[in-house]
């Protein structure tokens, strides 16, 4: 197909595949260049729903994506946005990017991932520094400091994977883009039960 771009996918089981990427993927990708070696080219927001039905919002890394419309985050399962997806799945991701001047929203929903996940959450793992796989070693987070706690600076890629590091894949259901770079503003959504077709909106 002509100018169908193709991206290469690895699903849960470690397995590899090609298939169409949808039409937001590269424009993520070049904002995200525009930005360069800024955080903003890696920091979200995330938004989940409390357990009390408030919202609850907090910067995670981007992972990179785990298939063409899915997105991996990583968390420790201790903490309070994983037992709020396991009550809700649905999220909201905010990203701001700042050189670019583009916000992009996407919605969906957490995927929960069974045994098969386990090829990817080890991959996941190899990627992550010393200094980022400490953090899976320290208390579960959130409950109140002890002085007595233990934390790690640095733990080995051989080290056994904490059964608290949670791999996050996202499908993404929608997304919306704008763009203040240009006059008027572009702001544009897709929808992936609308095969991704753009429609543009009023700034
Ligand atoms: C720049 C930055 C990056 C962060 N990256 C992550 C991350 O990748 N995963 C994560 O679980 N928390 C990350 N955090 C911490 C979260 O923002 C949050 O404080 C923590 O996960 C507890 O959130 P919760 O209590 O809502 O679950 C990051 C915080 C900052 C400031």
């Amino acid at each position: 197909m002509v100018g169908l771009r193709h991206g290469a996918v690895i699903d849960l089981s470690g397995v590899a595949m090609a298939l169409p990427l949808p039409p937001w993927r590269p424009l993520i990708r070049s904002a995200q260049q525009r930005e360069g070696r800024s955080p903003a080219a890696r920091w979200l927001q995330l938004a989940t729903v409390a357990l009390d039905g408030t919202p609850r919002v907090r910067t995670l890394v981007f992972r990179g994506w785990g298939g063409p419309d899915q997105l991996d985050l990583l968390t420790d399962s201790r903490s309070a946005k994983a037992l709020e997806l396991e009550r809700q799945p649905a999220i909201e991701i905010c990203w701001l990017m700042p050189k670019a001047k583009q916000q992009f929203r996407l919605r969906g929903v957490w995927q929960p991932s069974g045994v098969d996940a386990a090829p990817e959450r080890q991959r996941h793992w190899q990627q992550l520094s010393p200094a980022g796989r400490a953090l899976w070693a320290w208390p579960a987070p959130g409950r109140p400091w002890q002085p007595s706690d233990p934390f790690v600076e640095q733990l080995s890629a051989e080290a056994e994977i904490p059964e608290h590091f949670q791999l996050l894949r996202l499908q993404v259901e929608r997304v919306e883009q704008l763009d203040l770079g240009q006059h008027p503003h572009l702001r544009q959504s897709w929808r992936r039960d609308e095969q991704w077709n753009a429609l543009r909106l009023r700034p």
